[in-house]
């Protein structure tokens, strides 16, 4: 049977985060440079964001530009930002079309301005859209988001707008890039790593994890049913005894 149609259309997570890799390696094996991947990623990217919008995922969060990223050569550094500026250009009027909403969330203000101001248009061309939310994570890694998140608490603290005993989870969110956006309930990771790299540390909680070593390039959207397919044969326990979901949880009934 068609892997699509063995999907559980009720069962489908609300929000997948991906950790998009493998790019550089599979470009090597077709005998090509690193950027030549990253083109033929965006391909990927443009596949898996209407693979989502079709079956009726709300969040896809995409890691296109980690923090550390900017530690790599000056050239292909250039060349992720000019791709991504060329891609947004050229994709913005297929996600109106799609009624997809786009989100970046990140060190905006590290990007460089032409970055900045593609990004703000596209943001608010597609902001009135409806359909899957896509979370652009650029200049992005956990740990400077949490840091980020601990600097914007202890202002507020210290203005009176914030006490110590107020803070719980829900408080801790809001301060995070991903205040708006609910958890990810599945992470999915190309390229054969097992790793998560200083990706939304926090909001991983309680996550499916999905590793495949298909590099990103070639990850298409077969690749995403069967992530999902995957998905929906794991119990989400969490932290209670099997018994006490097969008896509670309304997707078990
Ligand atoms: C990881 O592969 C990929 C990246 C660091 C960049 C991802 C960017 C894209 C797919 C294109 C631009 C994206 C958008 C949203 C327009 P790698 O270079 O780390 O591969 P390797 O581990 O094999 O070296």
């Amino acid at each position: 049977m068609d892997i699509l149609q063995s999907l559980d259309r009720s069962r489908l997570p609300q929000h997948i985060a991906i950790i998009m890799d493998g790019n550089g390696r599979w470009a090597k094996e077709q005998g090509q440079d690193r950027v030549f991947g990253h083109h033929e990623g965006v391909l990927s990217v443009r596949d898996i964001v209407n693979g989502c919008a079709e079956i009726g995922i709300s969040y896809l969060t995409l890691y296109a530009f980690s923090t550390e990223n900017w530690n790599r050569p000056k050239e292909e550094v250039d060349a992720l930002m000019e791709l991504l500026v060329n891609t947004i250009r050229k994709e913005v009027e297929v996600l109106k079309k799609n009624n997809v909403r786009l989100h970046v969330i990140g060190d905006f203000e590290s990007l460089p301005a032409v970055c900045q101001k593609e990004l703000n248009e596209a943001k608010e061309m597609t902001a009135a859209n409806t359909g899957l939310n896509l979370i652009l994570a650029l200049s992005y890694s956990s740990r400077w988001e949490m840091i980020d998140a601990a600097k914007k608490m202890v202002a507020d603290a210290a203005a009176g707008k914030l006490k110590p005993e107020e803070v719980d989870d829900a408080v801790f969110h809001k301060y995070l890039n991903t205040a708006p956006f609910p958890d990810p309930e599945l992470m999915i990771r190309t390229s054969g790593e097992y790793r998560i790299s200083n990706f939304l540390l926090y909001q991983l909680a309680y996550a499916e994890l999905y590793f495949t070593p298909v590099h990103w390039p070639a990850f298409r959207k077969q690749n995403l049913y069967e992530a999902l397919l995957d998905y929906q044969k794991r119990e989400r326990r969490f932290g209670k005894t099997s018994e006490q979901i097969q008896t509670n949880s309304p997707q078990h009934a």
